[in-house]
């Protein structure tokens, strides 16, 4: 009798979860995978995010080495352009969290990227400040580390010799005026697009700024774009207007986590790369909701819940690749 009672109530309370979940998470929708196959994209991605960025300091030479041996479907990088005109890849506007910008120009620790030559940023280490931060993925091969051109980048993928595409991100855009095109104009060189503007590899173009996303709709029309979005444009803009104008010029939108907004986007044609998942719950949760991607600094963990491939000992890739 007593026992009837408590199967009553974890099913009573079973139902009131999944409800919930409904309620705050809204309806699983799977239809991206019908969209991404009509553009040709693959479909769950897992994007490494600046690189294998958990197990080394981001956007540097080994965390980029590392993703590629895991081969992931996509690395995502941040693109940003020196004073004397060299692409790099680099996230923040300003050095001072990942480079000892504080010891070699003290008194240039805020100034923006923008306002550095080539020459200049390659005085600078972007290794070290990982193993302060994180002694328990600290490597002494991480100290010194130089920030890399976005051209080097570029080919450390492309000797890669895997399917693994580019997913690229133009990093205050508004401060480097016709960006995108010398982004699509070295990617030509480099044979990641043909003379006649198709992607010979798989890329995605995307960016926090509209404008962007548009500029890479007129240079490159046949280019996949997505449209990335914070809590403040949430806030500001709503997430009907966001996503209208992610499909007005893309083909995607990059978000937050949040899965509500997946059915709506999916009604648009558009599909839904969600930032920054490192957990594997919530890696599952957006998967079972319908999700078409995420971009991870844990690639292995990633890849083990998208394409449901064993999970990857990193132990045994560093000697792999010299680090
Ligand atoms: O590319 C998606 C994600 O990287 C956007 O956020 O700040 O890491 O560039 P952020
Ligand atoms: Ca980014």
């Amino acid at each position: 009798m007593k026992s009837k009672k408590y199967f009553k109530w974890i099913f009573v309370s079973l139902i009131i979860l999944i409800v919930l979940s409904l309620l705050i998470l809204g309806v699983p929708d799977m239809n991206g995978k019908k969209i991404a196959a009509q553009h040709g994209i693959i479909h769950p991605a897992t994007v490494a995010h600046r690189g294998a960025s958990y197990w080394a300091p981001e956007t540097t030479r080994p965390a980029y080495l590392l993703a590629m041996a895991m081969s992931p479907d996509y690395v995502e990088m941040d693109v940003q352009r020196t004073k004397d005109n060299v692409l790099i890849a680099f996230h923040d506007d300003t050095l001072e969290r990942t480079t000892n910008v504080a010891e070699v120009y003290p008194d240039r620790q805020q100034d923006p990227i923008g306002k550095f030559t080539w020459a200049e940023l390659q005085k600078l280490d972007t290794g070290t400040w990982f193993n302060q931060k994180f002694p328990e993925r600290a490597r002494p091969t991480f100290v010194g580390l130089p920030i890399l051109k976005f051209e080097e980048l570029v080919d450390i993928v492309t000797q890669g010799n895997s399917s693994t595409g580019l997913y690229v991100e133009t990093k205050c855009p508004e401060l480097y005026p016709g960006i995108e095109a010398e982004i699509v104009e070295l990617l030509k060189q480099k044979g990641w697009i043909t003379a006649q503007g198709q992607a010979a590899r798989p890329i995605i173009f995307e960016s926090f700024n509209l404008n962007s996303v548009k500029q890479f709709k007129q240079i490159t029309p046949e280019i996949p774009r997505s449209y990335l979005m914070n809590a403040v444009m949430y806030r500001q803009q709503g997430m009907e207007k966001l996503q209208k104008d992610a499909q007005e010029f893309g083909h995607a939108v990059g978000s937050i986590a949040h899965p509500r907004i997946i059915g709506p986007a999916h009604k648009k044609g558009l599909l839904t790369y969600f930032y920054t998942i490192n957990k594997s719950w919530q890696m599952r949760w957006l998967l079972l909701w319908g999700a078409d991607g995420f971009f991870t600094d844990r690639p292995d963990l990633g890849l083990h819940f998208t394409r449901k491939v064993p999970k990857i000992d990193v132990r045994e890739l560093w000697p792999k690749i010299g680090y």
